[in-house]
């Protein structure tokens, strides 16, 4: 199997002690694994950016974002800008995480300017898509799939590479899992709608995200529609996440 990405969404999880420690072990546990350099990106809150990508950058591994503003920059309170992040020497940033569209009402049209951003200021955007319970059992998963995934990358073609993560809402943080045949249904469906919007060189990655854990990790990396995974919750476990970066690199 080819290795595949994994990106680490801790949330607004841990502090500092927990962090040290959290990052010392998986480097313990992974420094023996045969890497390529950046498929691990690591998605910490904020505040706490800084003080990981030194760790990292000693593993060769990536540091993301977990969302970044719709602005550019001026007086917006709170609101923390792609170039900023890519100053510090962030590579992804999260961009329509259900859990924004939920909290902070965002909308495609929103989530489109913020892509914008993110590719304005040279990184790559991860697009969070899925469908809700309601709409996967009135049949709409695959339309709800098209107006997210065009109304976010907007009219134009897309000429700069992105990835696309498929996260159903209902898996998110749950226990719950799609089963595989959905996944390869929405991943393929995902890259045939993308065969008439990307136009950057590189094909765009389709991870899968939503309780991905140390036991379904393996199955759902098999599936050669998955290229890459998006871990909530497990990640923030050491021994979870290390069987998760095993079936994904090893
Ligand atoms: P989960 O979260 O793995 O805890 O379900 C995934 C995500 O929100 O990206």
């Amino acid at each position: 199997m080819n290795q595949k990405l994994v990106i680490a969404n801790w949330k607004m999880n841990g502090n500092l002690t927990e962090i040290r420690v959290l990052l010392h072990d998986l480097f313990q546990n992974t420094k023996n694994m045969d890497l390529v350099e950046d498929k691990i990106v690591i998605c910490p809150p904020f505040c706490y950016a800084s003080f990981v990508i030194g760790r990292l950058a000693e593993m060769g591994w990536l540091l993301g974002a977990q969302d970044c503003s719709s602005r550019s920059n001026g007086a917006f309170t709170g609101e923390i800008s792609a170039e900023m992040l890519k100053d510090i020497g962030c590579n992804h940033v999260l961009v329509g995480h259900s859990e924004r569209r939920q909290h902070h009402h965002e909308d495609n049209n929103f989530i489109h300017t913020k892509m914008q951003n993110v590719f304005n200021a040279g990184m790559m955007p991860v697009l969070c898509i899925g469908e809700t319970l309601e709409q996967r059992e009135a049949g709409q998963a695959l339309n709800v799939i098209q107006s997210q995934l065009f109304e976010c990358l907007g009219n134009q073609s897309i000429t700069q590479p992105f990835i696309v993560a498929y996260e159903p809402v209902w898996a998110i943080g749950t226990g719950k899992v799609a089963q595989l045949s959905d996944i390869q249904e929405v991943h393929n469906h995902i890259k045939k709608l993308l065969e008439t919007r990307n136009k950057a060189s590189e094909p765009t990655p389709i991870l899968y995200g939503g309780s991905v854990n140390a036991q379904n990790a393996h199955e759902i990396l098999q599936l050669h529609e998955v290229e890459g995974v998006l871990v909530g919750g497990a990640s923030l476990k050491v021994a979870d996440f290390t069987k998760i970066l095993e079936s994904a690199l090893c």
